[in-house]
């Protein structure tokens, strides 16, 4: 068995960025339990063993734990996690979304083991890893240290947590949780070398009837190698897309009304030079723009469309990419409102997987406990 897990943040509302870094990557992997064209933190492709069969156990979590770690609207917050959730099981690759019969959806704050793990692993790593993070520093010195919560610091540790607590063996992310999953791989080996040798130890898994050595699985990141990885803003294309930024004209969200997707695309940075071309470094924006262009065509073959955009003006691409972008999210958006409608469905599967998670996350927070010399209760 091999477990997958991933999340998104219920900030608002997800953007395209969250859904070609990260969404359709889930879905692609569940479905064909590969995940074509992604490579680890050392630049590695996946290399498959044909002849290993092996059954993917995928979790998909709604991280609304790590969406306070920043002022959330209490009165919005629910809305936006069920909305998170709907997302992921009527977002796909044009066809399928997240099947709860396949994989797990779960709300982070539904299963409690998240809370408590983060606080034990709070106290096992450094401070300093903590002071190396980009994110952390980058919004601290947006918002100023007085404003920010300490959650915001310790995030990265919740969010290794997360993959733990599944015993997570692949984590698909987008290019800017690289340093995250370092950190959490960082975090495992610590863990397992400080807590979880010697006979002390293998005595206090024997009398609570635990396996022993390793506690923590190493989680592998999986980043997707084409665009998708790293969608970056329609307003500067050496920014990536974010929900934080306040121009809601630099990023299309997944939910926007074809209307408002054109006249996002109308308006987004261009430069002055001609024709449309990939991968130039002083044309990030036509780069980016290709990417998007790509990612929401899945069938077609980079050349294919190099061969069709090349020598086009950006007043003629930019209808084109708008109706491909609208062409491709119709289908989510439309099963997005059916799923979102039937919040009888909707809140069975959150409880199905939570209880799922549940089970697992409880086991490994024990074996946890009972590395580190807590006294178990009967
Ligand atoms: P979040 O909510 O910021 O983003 C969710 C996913 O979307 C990807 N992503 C992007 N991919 C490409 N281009 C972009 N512009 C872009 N913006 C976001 C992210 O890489 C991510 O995969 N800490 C995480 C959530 C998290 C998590 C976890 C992820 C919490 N616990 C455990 C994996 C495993 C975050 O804030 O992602």
């Amino acid at each position: 068995t091999r477990r997958i897990l991933s999340g998104v943040q219920p900030t608002g509302s997800l953007h395209l960025g969250n859904y070609l870094g990260a969404i359709k990557q889930w879905v692609e992997f569940q479905d064909t339990g590969k995940f074509a064209e992604a490579e680890n933190l050392d630049g590695e492709e996946f290399k498959e063993d044909p002849n290993v069969e092996i059954v993917n156990e995928n979790f998909f979590c709604v991280v609304d734990l790590h969406a306070i770690t920043v002022p959330q609207d209490p009165s919005e917050l629910e809305e936006s996690t069920l909305a998170s959730a709907a997302l992921y099981i009527a977002a796909g690759n044009g066809q399928t979304g997240i099947d709860p019969k396949k994989s797990k959806v779960f709300v982070q704050s539904h299963v409690p083991a998240h809370s408590e793990l983060a606080w034990l692993l709070n106290c096992v790593t450094p401070m300093n890893w903590l002071e190396r993070m980009i994110q952390f520093k980058d919004k601290a010195k947006k918002a100023g240290t007085e404003s920010v919560g300490v959650g915001l610091f310790t995030y990265p540790v919740l969010m290794a947590a997360d993959i733990i607590l599944y015993q997570a063996d692949r984590v698909p992310v987008g290019e800017d949780q690289r340093q995250h999953l370092e950190l959490a791989r960082d975090i495992v080996r610590r863990f397992n070398n400080e807590y979880c040798k010697g006979n002390p130890y293998k005595k206090r898994c024997k009398k609570a009837g635990m396996p022993t050595y390793p506690v923590f699985t190493e989680p592998e990141a999986m980043i997707v190698k084409a665009g998708g990885a790293r969608v970056m803003s329609l307003t500067d294309g050496t920014n990536k897309m974010s929900k934080s930024d306040p121009a809601d004209g630099s990023r299309i969200n997944v939910l926007d009304p074809p209307k408002v997707i054109r006249e996002k695309i109308k308006r987004c940075k261009t430069d002055a030079l001609p024709g449309i071309e990939w991968d130039n470094p002083d044309r990030p924006e036509s780069t980016n723009l290709l990417n998007i262009y790509s990612a929401v065509q899945p069938g077609r073959s980079r050349e294919d469309i190099l061969e069709e955009v090349k020598d086009m003006r950006w007043g003629d691409f930019k209808p084109v990419l708008a109706e491909a972008i609208v062409a491709h999210l119709e289908p989510i958006q439309k099963r997005y409102a059916e799923v979102r409608a039937d919040e009888d469905y909707l809140r069975g599967v959150l409880k199905e997987g939570a209880d799922a998670a549940d089970e697992i996350a409880s086991r490994t927070l024990k074996a946890a406990k009972v590395a580190m010399g807590f006294s178990i209760p009967k």
